[in-house]
């Protein structure tokens, strides 16, 4: 089940996905990136649900007062378009412009927004974000899931985007409170704790590469000019067996972080990771059926 609740203090994890640590630089290493972000939105698609409606309704309210609908909604770094899409839909007298660096994700946003019929109203536009912003003003509304902490200055962005944005228009932030885990402690094989010995490895990773994964968002939010409306913490909290696909994603994910991890983990934890990627073996994520959903991610709304 999917539920949200109100934001909870405490101690932020890192993302455990590598494949978010670097912007694409081959096709193959794109498409494994974009395939477990399309995973992502099927698996959870329940949770994005939520968050769109809360983004879409907080949108449509602010600017309801001045008698106006959102006209244009921006996606940041949109990726493969679970939130253009998803924002196109519920908003259908607007225009979504999916920005992104990678042209390769850019390419299915528009595939997917052509199946889901709403293509005529979602465009994509290739830009880095570090270089600055194109100039899209006014933005009635900015969806930005799991993307400002890939930017190098997220202060700076956030501050340029609100000067794009109208008066009233709203930012919808989602990041990572707690990663994803996958599997319980005792995998049957190996020794119990593999995932948490994985996540502790990748999250030092990540404290280098990605120092503003965990940030607080709602701070850096405030200090480039906006004012925070709501924040809330999104509880995933799923057995795997109903989602047919959590298994393919669980797998997309291991397969990602395989890297990060290569030659971080000891030798008993490799063969761990190794069986777990063996399609064909007993310990196969494909297959197995004792994984779970569990992670928390967070989403702040704020306003011009
Ligand atoms: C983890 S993905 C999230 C994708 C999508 N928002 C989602 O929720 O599925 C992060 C995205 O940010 C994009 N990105 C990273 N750095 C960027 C930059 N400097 N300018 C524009 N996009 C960037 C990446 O290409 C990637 O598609």
């Amino acid at each position: 089940m999917t539920h949200s609740h109100h934001h909870a203090a405490g101690p932020r994890a890192h993302e455990p996905a590598p494949g978010r640590l670097h912007v694409h630089d081959d096709a193959d290493t794109a498409a494994g990136g974009d395939d477990l972000l399309d995973l992502d939105g099927e698996v959870l698609a329940a949770h994005w649900g939520v968050a769109l409606d809360r983004a879409t309704a907080a949108a449509a309210e602010g600017l309801g007062a001045v008698g106006r609908s959102p006209a244009r909604v921006v996606d940041l770094g949109a990726g493969t378009g679970t939130g253009a899409v998803g924002l196109a839909r519920r908003l259908p007298e607007a225009e979504v412009v999916a920005v992104d660096v990678s042209e390769h994700s850019l390419t299915r946003v528009a595939l997917k927004a052509h199946a889901a019929g709403v293509g005529n109203r979602v465009r994509t536009l290739v830009a880095d974000l570090d270089a600055g912003w194109p100039d899209l003003a006014p933005i009635d509304l900015t969806w930005a899931s799991m993307s400002l902490h890939h930017l190098a200055d997220p202060v700076r962005s956030l501050a340029e985007l609100r000067r794009l944005t109208s008066a009233g228009g709203l930012l919808a932030v989602s990041e990572f409170d707690e990663p994803l885990r996958f599997l319980p402690d005792d995998l049957g094989a190996g020794r119990p704790g593999f995932e948490t010995r994985a996540l502790d490895v990748l999250s030092a990773v990540h404290a280098e590469a990605l120092p503003n994964i965990g940030a607080s968002w709602a701070a850096m939010l405030a200090e480039a000019g906006w004012t925070v409306v709501d924040e809330h913490d999104v509880v995933i909290d799923e057995r795997a067996p109903d989602h047919p696909l959590a298994g393919r994603y669980a797998r997309a994910w291991f397969d990602r972080l395989e890297d990060g991890l290569s030659g971080r983990l000891d030798a008993e934890d490799q063969r761990t990771l190794g069986a777990l990627l063996d399609d064909d073996g007993p310990q196969g994520l494909q297959h197995r059926s004792d994984l779970h959903l569990h992670g928390i991610r967070s989403l702040t709304l704020a306003r011009a």
